[in-house]
């Protein structure tokens, strides 16, 4: 990565969190270490079966559906994993997956590595980064296996309301095509914590939906690698097939750790979410200071703004490089989130305040020169 060769730079481009693995969870793990005389062993290919039941109360709890863990619940090593191992199993050359534009980087990747082809859905910049639903129909043809949904959005921060999700559950029914949810953010919601909506909570739309959560963001677990996939039986059957000859199972002591994640109450999420609102105001607040260089719109989730750059520039990686060398500031070009992304940064809050500030120290000495 070029902004590692840079001395000094403040970081705003890695969505990593600041948070360490709470507590109970360090501790629950120390203890199936010592104890449990398995903790060092493979585990079924679709995951304990003691976390896939947790994950199923957890599902019914989030979601109000039914679902069965041997049935239609996978433990993936990640929800990057997981969707490898969706995309792998549902993708012949020249299959079509609908992203939303802009979309996370590596969806895209992960499509192309399997000689599939990301077909694009703008979303509505004017109307903060919303789903055009209209335009929807018209992408879709004979090669659509999928449509990949993230809400709320990385790199854009948008939630999709209820309205527009329940629209393009219809679609999808009606198109009988795939909706996949990846979903590393739902707990970090800041305003109308209700507007949030899960479209896996819909049970008239659960044969075309793949829910996958990830452990990473909410549990601050991200190099544990641990998820877990909700989905269609018959897709659980194939799937298992790619994952297993992939990987076997993921790490059982990740998974030891998910288990002692799911099955105690704990209040930290609420107070990741309360550390990164107020960094989300802070970078709002800064950004505002700057508009003769960006143009933001606030974020309602995640831990990303995307504003459009205003300032003269060519394209956003040259103005990514520029900003690096110059600024010593180090931020995501808007055009690695698909073709809408062009002329947009993303930036990260999730980092400590003090390299939110630094950023903004030194960029706003760089435009006042
Ligand atoms: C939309 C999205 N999906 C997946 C991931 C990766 O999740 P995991 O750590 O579970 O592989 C990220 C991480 O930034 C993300 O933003």
């Amino acid at each position: 990565m070029l902004s590692a060769r840079v001395e000094g730079a403040a970081m705003l481009t890695w969505g990593l969190p600041s948070f360490r693995t709470p507590e109970y969870i360090r501790q629950g793990v120390k203890q199936y270490l010592d104890e449990d005389i398995d903790a060092g062993k493979y585990t079924l290919p679709d995951g304990l079966t003691e976390l896939r039941e947790l994950v199923v109360a957890t599902h019914k709890a989030k979601t109000g559906i039914d679902v069965d863990a041997d049935e239609h619940v996978l433990i993936s090593a990640g929800n990057m994993q997981g969707l490898n191992t969706l995309f792998h199993t549902m993708l012949d050359p020249g299959d079509e997956i609908i992203l939303t534009d802009p979309c996370f980087a590596s969806h895209i990747q992960q499509i192309n590595l399997f000689s599939g082809k990301p077909v694009y859905w703008p979303l509505d910049e004017s109307n903060n980064w919303s789903l055009d639903i209209d335009l929807l129909p018209d992408l879709i043809t004979d090669k659509t296996q999928a449509i990949v949904l993230v809400s709320p959005s990385n790199p854009t921060g948008k939630i999709f309301t209820e309205d527009e999700l329940i629209r393009v559950g219809e679609i999808a029914v009606q198109h009988d095509i795939l909706i996949i949810i990846d979903d590393p953010y739902s707990d970090f919601v800041y305003d109308n914590i209700d507007r949030y909506f899960n479209l896996a909570s819909v049970e008239r739309f659960k044969q075309h939906i793949v829910y996958l959560y990830s452990f990473s963001k909410s549990y601050a677990m991200s190099g544990w690698r641990l998820s877990y996939m909700v989905m269609p039986a018959e897709l659980k059957y194939e799937a298992l097939k790619v994952h297993d000859a992939t990987m076997v199972c993921a790490p059982r002591i990740s998974q030891l750790a998910g288990m002692v994640a799911l099955s105690q109450p704990s209040d930290h999420k609420q107070e990741f979410s309360n550390i990164l609102n107020g960094r989300r105001e802070l970078i709002c607040q800064r950004l505002d200071n700057l508009p003769h260089v960006f143009a933001n719109q606030k974020p309602e989730g995640a831990y990303y703004v995307f504003p459009k750059i205003i300032a003269a520039h060519t394209d956003s990686k040259q103005f990514a490089i520029d900003l690096l060398n110059n600024a010593r500031v180090a931020v995501t070009p808007g055009s690695a989130f698909g073709p809408s992304g062009e002329h947009h940064v993303r930036l990260a809050y999730c980092v400590d305040e003090a390299t939110i500030n630094l950023a903004f120290d030194r960029l706003e000495d760089y435009f006042k020169a």
